[in-house]
């Protein structure tokens, strides 16, 4: 895999570098409430400027449906990446039109340029080759004859979309720094990891993280599951979970799960029940065989969080995917702050994995310093986990 160092290396003053990063960033009303993305993708536009390199950056927000929608703008993003890199970041209002085409040709060495969401165009995600070819060789046209293309987006590597895949066959292409380091941390869990080897899982649905528990199991010494997962797992115990988030179709296959995985797999022995999904609510802490009818788990209970932390204590590495609750209501984020601080309180080697997982550590205040490694992928860091070859590193290796 040819990087940007290599890149650096070859010199690139002068140069117009296309880069693809993943600043898909939650918003509300317009402003952003996590920006750890964006900050992510510093290192690489960074050396990029410093080294005297135009730059065009593309990326997408959401998932807008194929058109120009102002709820999905990158414009905020434009502007706070501005302010992150000290310096205006221009925001063309369209992706390969006049506005993207006369923002290049604008740009001075070192500057940046935000195109406007990728997938405004509806051949950025097209399943047609020959739709997605087509825009990728008008982002390529963008940076001209001596240009490049910088792949930085870790977070969709897993997408076959133009600017990820198609766009890489068109230019010379290196791998950015952000998705170097979350190759290596993640490499390292998969072929490598110290042992004991801890993972915990939580978040809505056991059938999102089912392929991922797959591969994981013969590898680690224990699994800690809670979030909403958890209660698909009690049902398969008999339990009664009354009105807490259950996949019915899936109660056997974490039946089966139990039986094969033996002790490795750690269930919670109290939940936080509320008789209604609300701040307000009715709460209570409660053994898991007590879950009332009616009531809903909303989070890990205490004596849970005791017993996860001391296995995270003797972990040597720890991989945690997905909120142990509803985080971002105050009276159910104690479990995912516990089980955070935790795994930062531990010298293991340890990977936050997944966009919910990397927003909690953030929006609870944790510090960031405290985890080896804070995956900017979602779905892409699983899928590392699973084994599956993602297809914007497999364009990288050609
Ligand atoms: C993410 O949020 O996981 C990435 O930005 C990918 O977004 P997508 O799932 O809409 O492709």
């Amino acid at each position: 895999m040819r990087t940007l160092e290599d890149l650096l290396t070859d010199g690139v003053s002068g140069r117009t570098v296309l880069v693809r990063a993943d600043l898909n960033v939650p918003l509300d009303g317009g402003v952003i409430t996590d920006d750890g993305r964006i900050r992510a993708s510093l290192p690489t536009l960074r050396a990029l400027t410093e080294a005297g390199a135009r730059v065009v950056l593309t990326a997408h927000l959401g998932r807008p449906p194929g058109a120009p929608d102002p709820a999905y703008s990158l414009a905020p993003v434009a502007a706070r990446l501005g302010e992150l890199l000290g310096t205006p970041v221009a925001a063309a209002t369209d992706v390969v039109g006049d506005s993207a085409l006369a923002a290049v040709a604008g740009l001075s060495d070192g500057a940046v340029v935000l195109l406007e969401n990728v997938r405004f165009d509806p051949r950025e995600t097209s399943k047609d080759a020959a739709e997605r070819g087509a825009l990728a060789g008008e982002l390529a046209a963008l940076v001209g004859p001596r240009g490049a293309f910088v792949s930085d987006g870790f977070g969709v590597v897993h997408r076959v979309q133009a600017s990820v895949v198609d766009v890489a066959w068109r230019l010379p292409a290196y791998a950015g720094r952000l998705v170097r380091r979350e190759v290596e941390a993640l490499h390292t869990l998969v072929d490598g990891a110290q042992r004991p080897y801890a993972v915990v899982l939580g978040g809505s649905k056991v059938s999102d993280k089912l392929a991922v528990i797959e591969a994981l199991l013969p590898k680690v010494d224990t699994l800690l599951v809670g979030g909403g997962m958890c209660f698909t797992f009690l049902a398969a115990l008999g339990l009664p979970v009354g009105e807490s988030l259950l996949e019915p179709d899936m109660v056997e296959v974490c039946a089966r799960l139990l039986t094969t995985a033996g002790d490795t797999i750690r269930l919670p022995r109290d939940v936080v029940v509320a008789d209604e999904f609300a701040v307000h609510a009715n709460i209570r802490t409660v053994p898991v065989q007590e879950i009332p009818d009616g009531w809903r788990g909303l989070d890990i209970g205490p004596d849970t969080v005791r017993d996860f932390a001391a296995v995270l204590a003797g972990a040597a590495t720890v991989f945690w995917n997905g909120p142990m609750g509803v985080f971002e209501l105050a009276p159910f984020a104690a479990g995912t702050r516990g089980v955070a601080e935790a795994i930062a309180g531990s010298d293991a080697f340890s990977v936050v994995g997944g966009g919910d997982s990397a927003a909690a550590v953030r929006l609870l205040g944790l510090p960031e310093d405290g985890f080896s490694h804070i995956s900017t992928g979602g779905g892409a860091s699983l899928e590392f986990l699973e084994g599956k070859a993602l297809p914007g590193l497999a364009v990288l290796e050609t």
